[in-house]
């Protein structure tokens, strides 16, 4: 009996524990270290937070239909976070090109071991979530119908709730970083769609010790890396990177500067930064070698 109590009390609290976490960390990640979700991120946070109530409820009503009530959300965001990490780390959903302004879906904001991307962490909570029910669905006694068995303690579920939100705001004081941006509406420049062949851009000048085709790659990965957030032609978009065309920032930076930022991207808390929104590094496509690097710079130089 004890050991059943066990395995019902290790779901529950799990799960619990694992919905505040991944909500306070995906707060963290927008709110404090800057970085942009995109569509697929709001998708698996949409599915997410309302777990983190949820499940809190759950316990504390001692409803037994719990895992009933979170699995379908559990197992959709699990569809989602895998096939958002297949998109970033295979190729075979499709080329990581943008689809427009915003930030791209294949963009990679962590990638700790070259393996652990935002997806994965998605996509770990949601099955730690799933796995947390089933084992409720599996052990609970009450669900099993047997009347008068065993009532769920409630104490771990606000103490539960309070560690998370205070891990939170402790790490977010300590990074003195909390930046409440309001989502920027983002207009869709339909007719700057990033088809950047050179021949279709008559604004570029081409840079004379730039041979022709590595300023034509570089304009195409400019357009596949950096142009949902700079824009297509480097105009910029606001909210989601600075304009490189005619910029003194870029005719200010020496070649292996810009490679250096370019590279390591800019943290929102970095001393240099300028606008308070972060910059992944290699514009989230950990893949760039460096002669696309600098195949880019020279595209971007022949912007100015
Ligand atoms: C997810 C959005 C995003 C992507 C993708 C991105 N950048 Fe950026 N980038 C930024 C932001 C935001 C800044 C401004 C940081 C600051 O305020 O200092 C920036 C700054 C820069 C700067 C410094 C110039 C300046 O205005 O301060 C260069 C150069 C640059 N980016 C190049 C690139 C290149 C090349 C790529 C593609 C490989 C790229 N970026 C992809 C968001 C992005």
């Amino acid at each position: 009996m004890n050991s059943t109590r066990f395995w019902t009390k290790l779901g529950l609290y799990g799960a619990l524990i694992t919905a505040w976490i991944a909500t306070m960390g995906s707060l963290y990640f927008s709110e404090v270290t800057g970085f942009t979700p995109c569509t697929l991120c709001w998708y698996q946070r949409i599915l997410m937070y309302p777990l983190a109530g949820l499940i809190t409820l759950g316990i504390l009503r001692r409803d037994h239909h719990l895992p009933h009530l979170v699995l379908p959300f559990s197992l959709l965001g699990q569809g989602f976070s895998v096939y958002h990490f297949l998109l970033q780390k295979t190729p075979y959903f499709g080329s990581p090109s943008s689809c427009g302004i915003g930030v791209t879906c294949s963009t990679v904001w962590i990638d700790w071991f070259g393996i652990v991307t935002i997806p994965l962490l998605a996509m770990v909570g949601f099955m730690a979530i799933t796995t947390g029910m089933l084992l409720v669905i599996a052990t609970d006694t009450r669900a099993a119908g047997n009347v008068g068995s065993y009532q769920w303690p409630r104490w771990p579920a606000p103490l539960i709730v309070l560690v998370a939100i205070g891990l939170y705001l402790t790490g977010a004081a300590r990074a003195g970083n909390i930046q409440v941006s309001l989502p920027e509406v983002v207009i869709p420049f339909v007719s700057e769609l990033p088809i950047l062949g050179l021949s279709s851009d008559p604004t570029a000048t081409p840079d004379p010790t730039a041979t022709p085709t590595s300023l034509e790659n570089g304009a195409s990965l400019y357009s596949q890396a950096c142009a949902s957030c700079h824009g297509a032609n480097g105009i910029g978009a606001e909210g989601l990177g600075t304009a490189l065309a005619n910029s003194p920032q870029i005719t200010n930076l020496t070649e292996s500067e810009m490679f250096a930022i370019i590279r390591d991207g800019r943290a929102a808390d970095a001393p240099n930064n300028r606008t308070g929104i972060a910059m992944p590094p290699s514009g989230g496509q950990p893949d760039l070698t460096d002669e696309q690097i600098v195949d880019i710079i020279l595209y971007i130089q022949s912007l100015q």
